[in-house]
């Protein structure tokens, strides 16, 4: 693999004196299109949330582009590059969808380039966070968290909850933000068909372990092996 973009090794984490994730290693290139798969309870939030740096750390590293992130904050992850899109969504219900964004900016992030991801979010630019959709939500969690300009993109089911015709539009999105070849995402997913359409490589989880780790090939050609694994089934 080329250097990592992201690595996690033996990593045990939780929240206060639990023991949620136990000896986590995982590398994350450049680039590259990971997809988390596991059922409820699995670990794959405390995953994500260990990465930005939510939850409490008992043992070993998690390192971005080689540098320990040590205790970290979570706004100085995303800083550095880390950028998550939480299964609550976490809008500011009170703030419009474009003081949504403009909140989140920075660099040379532009309202434009997110309106172009998600032309509903500028017809709806200026309703409030409470008078949006289920799908409208999800879009605007993601366009916001692109306006901090993350080099690795970590997506906490966003299909959940989500109307079929939505979850197309939104791969079709990670489909792009993933185009260029730069940005590494990770999708943690129970909707496993998509995820793997989606993923070069997957990661299967149970019991705040990593069981499987390999080519999102082998799981889609062989859907047993997702069920032997984790008990979930492809067409969902
Ligand atoms: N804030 C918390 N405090 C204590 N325990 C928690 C907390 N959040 C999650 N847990 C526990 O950690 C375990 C893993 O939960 P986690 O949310 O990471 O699972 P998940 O794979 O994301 O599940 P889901 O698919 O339902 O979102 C569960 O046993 C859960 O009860
Ligand atoms: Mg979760």
């Amino acid at each position: 693999m080329a250097e990592p973009v992201l690595e996690l090794d033996g990593v045990t984490a939780g929240y206060g004196p639990t023991h949620v994730l136990r000896g986590i290693d995982l590398a994350v290139a450049p680039g590259e299109r990971l997809a988390v798969i596991g059922r409820n309870g699995a670990g794959k939030t405390t995953l994500l949330n260990t990465v930005m740096g939510l939850t409490r750390m008992h043992a070993g590293t998690v390192r971005l582009r080689g540098q320990p992130l040590g205790r970290l904050p979570p706004y100085r992850r995303n800083a550095l590059g880390l950028g998550l899109v939480p299964q609550t969504r976490d809008i500011f219900p009170s703030l419009t969808v474009e003081e949504n964004l403009l909140a989140a900016m920075r660099g040379d992030a532009t309202l434009d380039e997110a309106y172009a991801l998600f032309p509903r979010l500028k017809e709806r630019r200026r309703n409030g966070g409470t008078q949006l959709s289920g799908g409208e939500q999800q879009m605007l969690a993601i366009a916001r968290t692109l306006m901090t300009r993350p080099g690795v993109i970590l997506l906490d089911e966003p299909l959940e909850g989500l109307a079929p015709v939505i979850c197309d539009q939104l791969m079709a999105v990670f489909e792009d933000l993933a185009a260029d070849g730069r940005r590494a995402v990770v999708l943690v997913e129970q909707h496993a068909e998509a995820a793997l359409a989606f993923a070069t490589r997957a990661v299967l989880m149970v019991g705040g372990t990593i069981v499987h780790d390999g080519p999102a090939r082998a799981l889609r050609d062989d859907p047993g092996l997702l069920h032997r694994h984790v008990g979930l089934a492809l067409a969902d």
